[in-house]
């Protein structure tokens, strides 16, 4: 039986992938960054899970003002490297595990969350960074990934409630699927930032703090908060956080924390990651 084992949450700052593409992690702005960084990677090594349902934001890159779906889930074999306007950052294409993201298309749809289903998907930092953060600069990516994109761009997003309640849907369905599949559950985004407008560079240390503290033990703090709460405490575009809260919908009962980091700035951004192991996985 396919289990979820673990889920974590990143910020997916795009200048982050700049300064590993173009090799810049040891110089002194990103070398305090990359070491928050290092405790995971090395229990990645270890625990070597087989799929993540990587949850994270399109940025006006696969999608447009055309067309914008609440959620996304990506259905494909393969999901390459979006250009973002500098052409396809460096990094391999990205495998998908099409029978499982089939599988919860089914069990969500019907479970009531109505999915947009996406045979083609280009991803763009949002997912590939955190990628970048976990695995380095590899020949291949060494996971099957899952791309679940979330609209926080265009109101009205989701309900942070909703974003709990589909992770906990998440579960249900990965519980269900026959094949024995490590699968992990990563939530992208935030924390704290504003990318424009008269509180650009906004960051609110306590805030992201203090989501960090509840995640684990109270996250019906953080899935109780209104759209407009994030928007005044974490930024516009801390937004994004609502997308940890799949992440942490997916790990059923009590979670143990084993890692977090938080470090600002990152270009306009407070950067936070945590690893949480699921309650059922001891
Ligand atoms: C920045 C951060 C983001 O999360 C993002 O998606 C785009 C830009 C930034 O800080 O520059
Ligand atoms: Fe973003």
């Amino acid at each position: 039986m396919a289990r979820i084992t673990a889920g974590l949450g990143s910020s997916h700052v795009p200048a982050i992938g700049a300064a590993q593409d173009s090799g810049r992690i040891n110089e002194p702005y990103w070398r305090r960054l990359f070491s928050g960084y290092e405790w995971s990677r090395r229990w990645m090594d270890a625990v070597k899970p087989d799929v993540v349902i990587l949850v994270y934001n399109d940025h006006a890159s696969a999608f447009s003002l055309d067309i914008i779906p609440t959620f996304a889930i990506g259905c494909a074999e393969k999901f390459p490297p979006a250009d973002e306007g500098w052409g396809p950052r460096p990094v391999p294409t990205v495998n998908g595990h099409a029978e499982l993201a089939w599988h919860l298309a089914e069990s969500l749809i019907l479970d009531e969350f109505d999915m947009t289903i996406m045979n083609r998907l280009d991803v763009d930092h949002g997912l590939t960074v955190p990628l970048s953060l976990m695995f380095g600069q590899p020949e291949a990516w060494p996971v099957k990934v899952i791309p679940l994109a979330v609209n926080v761009i265009q109101y009205p997003p989701p309900t942070a409630h909703r974003c709990y309640r589909l992770g906990q849907a998440i579960a249900r369905a990965v519980a269900a699927y026959p094949e024995d599949l490590n699968v992990q559950v990563w939530g992208t985004g935030g924390m704290s930032h504003q990318l424009t407008g008269t509180r650009a560079g906004f960051i609110n240390t306590a805030f992201d703090t203090m989501f960090l503290d509840k995640l684990s033990d109270e996250p019906e703090v953080l899935y109780s908060l209104s759209h407009e709460d994030y928007v005044r405490e974490a930024g516009s575009e801390g937004m994004e956080l609502i997308m940890w809260l799949i992440m942490r919908g997916a790990l059923e009962g009590r979670v143990r924390e084993l890692h977090r980091f938080y470090h600002v700035p990152a270009s306009n951004t407070a950067v936070g990651h945590i690893v949480l192991a699921s309650g059922r996985a001891g």
